[in-house]
């Protein structure tokens, strides 16, 4: 069983992502630059967004966090969006999710200019990802297309079981490992809360993306053996024995599923590192299309 290990596949891809921004700099060309929306004080929000800026610098990204209170408008929110629409010194804008209730999420994903997209939840850019057509992968997915290239996993051919539909993870996951391109060409069953006999589909999978947000779900009995697992989930559960009060837990019971599987991502430190990866290799393809405008 090997271990895909997301700091090193996140390694490699920010190695390079930084070697092009020397190049840039090197060439007078200013740094490409992340705007980045944080609304409130929701921890799990917080640790995102300061990773997110942590490692726009570690590749020579330029970051701006621009913070608001719970209490914004929509109104305010759309406003600041437009003007970083219009801002050419910014290549990507992202809003970080959840919104509080009071605004619609689907207003100000739309308002997000499409070229500055580099979370990739615009219509158009979903849309251009279905056609399979150039565009702004989501970057969680975009992290476990790129974590598949980085080990060498094979997915040609392959039965393919997403766990989730999420617009953010499960369903733009199915359309890429269904696509026609190297980390594609998958048989996928996109799975959700009305599958039934999910541990039957679930045994004939040769892949499991697992994201559906509840912790150690995929056990043992549901996964056959040599599978690929990829686990995505991301809960705090509480533990006082901890030093912040909380652990991160998986969607996979990784102690009972790792030994029968022929790879799998720990939690923490598997996709989420390959998010960041996917966002940052958005916004520096962003920036290019910028330049080339
Ligand atoms: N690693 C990362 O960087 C990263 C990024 C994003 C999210 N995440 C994590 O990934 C997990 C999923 O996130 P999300 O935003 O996609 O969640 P979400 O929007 O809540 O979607 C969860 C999906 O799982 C399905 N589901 C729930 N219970 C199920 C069950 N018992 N059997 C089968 N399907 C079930 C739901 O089905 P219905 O549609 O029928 O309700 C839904 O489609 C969370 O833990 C999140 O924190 C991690």
């Amino acid at each position: 069983m090997k271990i895909l290990d997301g700091k090193l596949a996140a390694a490699s891809v920010k190695q390079i992502l930084k070697a092009e921004v020397d190049i840039l700099l090197q060439n007078n060309q200013r740094k490409p630059h992340l705007a980045a929306i944080l609304i409130g004080n929701n921890g799990a929000s917080e640790t995102y967004v300061a990773s997110k800026v942590k490692n726009c610098e570690e590749v020579g990204f330029e970051s701006s966090l621009i913070r608001f209170e719970n209490n914004i408008t929509e109104e305010q929110l759309l406003s600041k969006i437009t003007e970083l629409n219009n801002d050419n010194t910014v290549d990507g804008i992202l809003v970080q999710l959840p919104l509080p209730k009071h605004i619609s999420e689907a207003k100000v994903i739309e308002a997000i200019s499409p070229a500055k997209d580099v979370d990739g939840f615009h219509p158009v850019s979903v849309g251009k990802l279905v056609q399979g057509l150039q565009t702004f992968i989501p970057a969680t997915p975009y992290g476990i297309m790129l974590m598949l290239e980085h080990f060498n996993i094979e997915t040609k051919g392959k039965h393919a079981v997403v766990i989730g539909r999420s617009n953010i993870v499960g369903r733009p996951m199915s359309i890429l490992l269904s696509s026609n391109h190297p980390q594609g060409n998958s048989t996928v069953t996109l799975c959700h809360s009305h599958t039934p006999n999910l541990q039957e589909i679930c045994l004939q999978a040769d892949i499991i993306v697992a994201a559906l947000g509840k912790p150690g779900f995929v056990k043992a009995e549901m996964v056959k053996d040599g599978a690929v697992i990829i686990d995505v989930g991301i809960t705090r559960v509480e533990d006082a024995t901890a030093k912040k009060g909380f652990r991160i837990k998986g969607d996979v019971d990784f102690d009972e599923v790792a030994p029968k599987s022929s790879a799998i991502t720990p939690v923490p430190g598997g996709v989420g590192l390959m998010t960041i990866a996917g966002l940052l290799k958005n916004t520096l393809q962003a920036y290019k299309n910028n330049s080339v405008n």
